[in-house]
């Protein structure tokens, strides 16, 4: 073993006593970029000091004095350097619907907005939902990202036999609709979702899932409209608290039978969350994610806001919210995912319900709002790290070569500050479709540099960097 692997592997071992690292030297003579006057969020530690980045992959952490020399050297003057954020749920259109994102513009709103990592979501046109696509998508893509991405692959009723090959042309997870219809590619009944999750046991993938029941759903929204609701609060009421738990409690069912790893997509009621604790208590390897949306709002906005909150899974109750804030707090809720879903004006804030699309962005406002959370005493700074980067890097495979400022570890790091109020600016943002209800919302929280792979790809919200990024394989 090298004499740095050795150092590495000491400092591995020492990571929760960190703030002792100042007097170590652990790397080479020389690296390609310092980061200097930051603080470090280290597992439970928060140190003064930067990182050293080498080849794309960190070289050192620690004091000022401890770090190598280096040709570029930031000074973030104070500000919090985190280990690069991941967006596990985004959703950039592409192929086949990049009049409302594509991977260039997507990216590009992700890299202002902090983002160094996304896992992309499969619902496009086609869709991601055989190992032809997904290396389509992947040439297709690469090109264009400014981050790195893992993608996913979509299971439905009619390609089941399809995991394997999925998994073996990388993608990051497998994701499951059960409660609509992507053109050509019904949901899974039981039978089929019950034996997808036997399949991706044998790979050792994981299973995200949008978990709505489509027949409680359906029954709700023809009885609701034919009552003549058509305002927003109509798709709350046509979905249920338990059209969600129960999906939840069924999927966990099915995934502790089969012994696969299971991932709840956007939990949004305490519900969920007592189910997924219940997973958890049974030591079921189940990870969960909630998003600033559903930690923002409630139904009461909804009925206030109109058409701008049309989105699926629903918003909740004040008790729901608080219940989300608390479960991402104590561990419950794994980590932070936008769901960003671009969708035009045109098709979204219209006069029906019924004919109002579901979705808006979010991957360019999520670091600043949750910053400012945490600047409000909501978060503390440790958790985090944990939720932006870390658990998701565990859940699906990637740490520590994500979601880590270890020696090693790719060289990505969002560099976050707390400062004065101010507002978000849909106009500003960068996606295609600008619509979101984050519009005029004030935050303290800003990104000062997003740091992919030792590139500064972001500076002072202006990008600085060329498309590099990687497609991240899981482990
Ligand atoms: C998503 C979309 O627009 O692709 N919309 C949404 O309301 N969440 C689909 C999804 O994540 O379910
Ligand atoms: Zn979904
Ligand atoms: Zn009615
Ligand atoms: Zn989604």
């Amino acid at each position: 073993m090298s004499a740095h692997r050795l150092k590495t592997k000491a400092l591995c071992r020492r990571w929760h006593r960190c703030s002792e690292l100042g007097e170590e030297t652990i790397s080479g003579p020389t690296s390609d970029i310092v980061v200097t006057n930051g603080r470090l969020v280290i597992g439970p530690q928060v140190i003064q000091g930067g990182v050293a980045i080498k080849d794309g992959v960190i070289a050192a952490i620690g004091r000022e004095s401890s770090l190598p020399d280096s040709k570029e050297v930031i000074d973030v003057a104070g500000a919090y350097i985190l280990p690069g954020v991941i967006d596990p749920h985004v959703h950039f259109r592409e192929p086949g619907l990049t009049n409302r994102e594509d991977f260039a513009s997507g990216s590009t709103a992700a890299t202002i907005g902090g983002v160094t990592t996304v896992f992309e979501m499969p619902n496009t046109v086609p869709p991601t939902a055989g190992a032809d696509a997904v290396m389509a998508k992947r040439e297709l893509v690469k090109p264009k990202s400014l981050v790195d991405f893992g993608l996913f692959g979509m299971v439905g009723q009619t390609n089941v036999d399809r995991i394997e090959e999925m998994a073996e042309a990388g993608v990051i997870g497998f994701k499951f609709y059960l409660h609509q219809t992507i053109e050509g590619m019904p949901p899974c009944d039981d039978g089929a979702l019950f034996e997808a999750f036997q399949r991706i046991a044998a790979v050792g993938g994981v299973a995200a899932v949008h978990a709505e029941n489509p027949e409680i759903i359906g029954r709700c929204s023809a009885h609701l409209r034919a009552h003549g609701h058509s305002d927003v609060t109509a798709n709350i009421a046509a979905r249920p608290t338990v059209s969600e738990s129960e999906m939840v409690a069924r999927c966990i069912a099915y995934a502790r039978a089969a012994g696969n790893r299971l991932h709840i997509c956007h939990v949004t009621s305490a519900e969920s969350v007592d189910e997924i604790a219940s997973a958890k208590r049974r030591h079921l390897p189940v990870t969960a994610e909630t998003g600033p949306q559903w930690l923002w709002f409630t139904e009461v906005d909804a009925a206030e806001k109109g058409m701008v909150l049309m989105f699926s899974p629903p918003f909740r109750s004040e008790g729901d919210r608080k219940a989300l804030w608390d479960a991402l707090q104590d561990g419950r809720l794994d980590m932070v995912a936008t769901d960003h879903a671009p969708r035009h004006r045109e098709e979204k804030l219209v006069a029906s319900v019924w004919d109002a699309k579901s979705g808006f962005i979010g991957v360019e406002t999520n670091v600043p709002l949750m910053m400012g959370a945490v600047d409000q005493g909501r978060l503390s700074i440790q958790t985090y790290a944990r939720i932006s980067s870390e658990n998701a890097a565990r859940a699906f495979g990637l740490w520590p070569r994500k979601g880590s400022l270890l020696p090693g570890s790719d060289g990505d790091l969002t560099i976050v500050g707390v400062g004065a109020a101010h507002a978000i600016e849909a106009e500003r943002l960068h996606s295609k479709a600008k619509v979101t209800p984050f519009d005029g919302v004030s935050t303290t929280g800003s990104v000062k540099y997003t740091i992919l792979g030792g590139q500064v790809m972001m500076r002072d919200q202006n990008v600085t960097g060329s498309p590099r990024g990687r497609d991240v394989v899981r482990a």
